[in-house]
This record gives structure tokens, sequence and C-alpha cells, in this order.
């Protein structure tokens, strides 16, 4: 199997995989970063959101050929003590429930409030659609994102 090098929450960590393995098997098997969730595998649920040069992507659908040379960050390396604000209004309004998909939505509410710091609900609910929740936690989820912008 190929060697490959990719810089994840600003270390290069180096791992041999199949060139078709997706980012998402990569940051979990070969480098135990389990905070990135499986959950459809097609890029449906969102489950898997990480950084991808601070861009949320679907890590199940980027083979790692397409992300090697760029900066990917994960749930891990989002803040230095789990203290970014979004972590903190979700620990706030106690948002999860069964907390599987947790970590997507936080990834994914991250990338848009640094290009958003100030969005409406509608802007939040927009943003954040698209990352599916199986205990329909949305309600709180809008409110912690709502909460960490202002
Ligand atoms: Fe990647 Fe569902 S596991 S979008």
């Amino acid at each position: 199997m190929p060697e490959y090098t990719l810089k994840v929450n600003n270390k290069l960590r180096t791992f041999n995989v199949e060139a078709d393995t997706p980012l998402l098997w990569v940051l979990r098997d070969e480098l135990n970063l389990v905070g990135t969730k499986y959950g459809c595998g097609i890029g449906q649920c969102g489950a898997c959101t990480v950084h991808l040069n601070g861009i949320a992507i679907r890590s199940c659908s980027f083979p790692i050929t397409d992300v090697i040379d760029q900066e990917i960050t994960t749930i891990e390396g989002l803040s230095e003590n789990a203290d970014h604000p979004l972590q903190e209004a979700w620990i706030e309004l106690d948002v999860p429930q069964c907390g599987y998909c947790q970590s997507g939505q936080i990834m994914t509410a991250a990338a848009f409030l640094k290009d958003n710091p100030a969005p409406s609900v509608v802007d939040i609910r927009n943003a954040m659609h698209g990352n599916i929740c199986r205990c329909a936690a949305y309600n709180r989820i809008e409110k912690a994102v709502a909460l960490a912008a202002t």
C-alpha cells in the first residue's frame, strides 16, 4: 500500500492505505481520531464533517488522494481545551441527546460561523439543514449556534 502524509490538526501524520480510502476511514482507523463519525457513507448525513482548508466537507466522500497536502481539522483539533464558543454553547444548552451526530454538527457550525459571525435564525437553519440528527435535537442545535455567535 502506498504511503501518504497528511496535515491533521496542525500535525503531519503518515500512514499507508489504498489510494481510494475515504478520508473518514483514515481519520478513524489510521489516526485514531474517532470523534469524526460514520453515518451513511454517501455524503448525506453530515456525521463525518471535518474542515478541509477551513471549509466543511463530508470526509466519507473524499478519497485520501484528493486531500493530500491540504489542511484537515477534526473535532479533536477545533480548540485547545474543548473551549471553542460552539463547544461551550453545546454544554451550556445541554444540546446532545445520543450525541452521535454532534461532532459533525459542531464542525459544520464552526465553518459557517467563521464566514457568518452574526447569522439570523434562518441563516443558521439553512446552514445546518444538511446535518441530520436522529434524536431531532434541532431546536437546541440552532439555539447553541446562535449562542456561540453572540
Ligand atoms: Fe459522511 Fe454521512 S457518513 S455524510
